[in-house]
């Protein structure tokens, strides 16, 4: 078995925007709008097809089934589909009797699932924690998953989907590549925020090969589709700070609005190579929490591979702010002098003291890769 989720895993998730509603049609469009639109040699690699591609019940001889109205083609022709265009394939399935969605869960059926998904070409699995019997140990149906994919032979990326489990102390020994920390994600600056920030709590817990996971990106649903519904809609300045928090995070980074829909900005930032080369960096090191003397704003660093640190501030306030900075807490010292670049609008800064301060935007943000200036 290969080393699998060295760097955090970047894709797209057909949830956020298509939800309960989803059809092939609609995978197979947005499939060719990754792939005409350079989104593969940006790094997307997953196309993965989330809750509700399965038929109510389970065929004769207890396997899963496409639903057949939704999905005519069935999962086979799909993922051939997908890996014909470049891209890996992902897939949902969950450890309860039923997924969130009330379709045939994996309890009791994981080795023949794990087999069936591996017949079909899958590589990666979201794997869920809805409608478990009672009584029953989360961590053991994480566990059977786990050994299930590794036994099949094939190399599959484990995403372990469970918000309240502390998936985070023992995901890890489950064999699962990330784990969710927190419920779903909304589109909205409240959801987007905490969200982010806890992530940014937690960073300790991620790795290379254990990612800590914040969710899906909601950037680019703008109030549409199921999650932007719920939550209403962010503005791009928001979706750029999300973005940007997931990137130094170290976050999967997993586009979830229509693609078909991609406004030409939402297209810039998501495909932006310095903000994605952050996220990927060599060195592996998530993005931690530096201290702040502002309650409105958030600073993060990111040691990267290079010797250069990637700094973000962040104004979670309601108006613009100038949020400050010190370089000296990630490790360089007060006399030091940072040649600093704007990652976001891809421009050159130019020298700056150790600390100051930067003005900052309502929910915006500054992403900085910072150079110590050798003298
Ligand atoms: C849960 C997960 C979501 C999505 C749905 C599908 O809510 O957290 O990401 O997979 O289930 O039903």
């Amino acid at each position: 078995m290969a080393q699998l989720a060295i760097k955090p895993p970047m894709g797209w998730n057909h949830w956020n925007t298509f939800g309960w509603s989803v059809t092939e049609t609609d995978i197979y469009e947005c499939v060719d709008y990754l792939a005409d639109n350079g989104f593969r040699e940006a790094g997307y690699e997953f196309v993965t097809i989330d809750d509700c591609w399965m038929a109510g019940e389970r065929g004769p001889n207890g396997e899963l089934m496409a639903d057949p109205k939704t999905f005519p083609h069935g999962m086979k022709a799909l993922g051939d589909y997908i890996h014909s265009k470049g891209f890996k394939f992902g897939i949902y399935e969950d450890g309860g009797v039923r997924t969130c969605a009330g379709r045939p869960g994996s309890y009791g059926h994981e080795r023949e699932d794990a087999a069936q998904f591996a017949s079909w070409g899958v590589d990666f699995l979201k794997y869920d924690f809805c409608y478990v019997p009672a009584g029953a140990d989360g961590k053991l149906l994480f566990r059977r998953m786990g050994q299930a994919l590794r036994e099949t032979g094939r190399d599959i990326v484990f995403s372990a989907c469970w918000s309240g489990g502390e998936c985070h102390e023992w995901a890890r020994t489950a064999g699962a590549h990330m784990w969710r920390l927190s419920g779903d994600i909304f589109d909205n600056w409240k959801s987007i925020s905490a969200t982010g920030y806890h992530a940014l709590d937690m960073s300790r817990y991620s790795g290379p090969m254990g990612w800590n996971d914040p969710d899906m990106l909601v950037a680019g649903l703008f109030g549409e589709g199921y999650v932007g519904r719920i939550g209403g809609g962010s503005t791009l300045e928001e979706y750029t700070t999300h973005f940007a928090l997931w990137c130094i995070l170290s976050a999967p980074l997993f586009l979830g609005h229509d693609l078909r829909k991609t406004t030409p900005e939402i297209k810039e930032l998501l495909l932006n190579p310095e903000m994605i080369a952050i996220n990927q960096d060599d060195a592996c090191i998530p993005g931690w929490d530096l201290p702040c003397l502002d309650e409105f704003c958030r600073i993060a660093a990111k040691p990267l591979a290079n010797g250069d640190i990637a700094i973000l501030l962040v104004n979670g306030d309601d108006c613009p702010r100038w949020v400050g900075y010190s370089f000296e807490s990630c490790g360089w010292s007060p006399s030091d002098k940072i040649f600093a670049r704007d990652v976001i609008r891809r421009e050159d800064i130019g020298v700056l003291d150790c600390g100051g301060s930067c003005y900052v935007p309502s929910h915006g943000c500054k992403l900085l890769r910072c150079t110590r200036v050798k003298s």
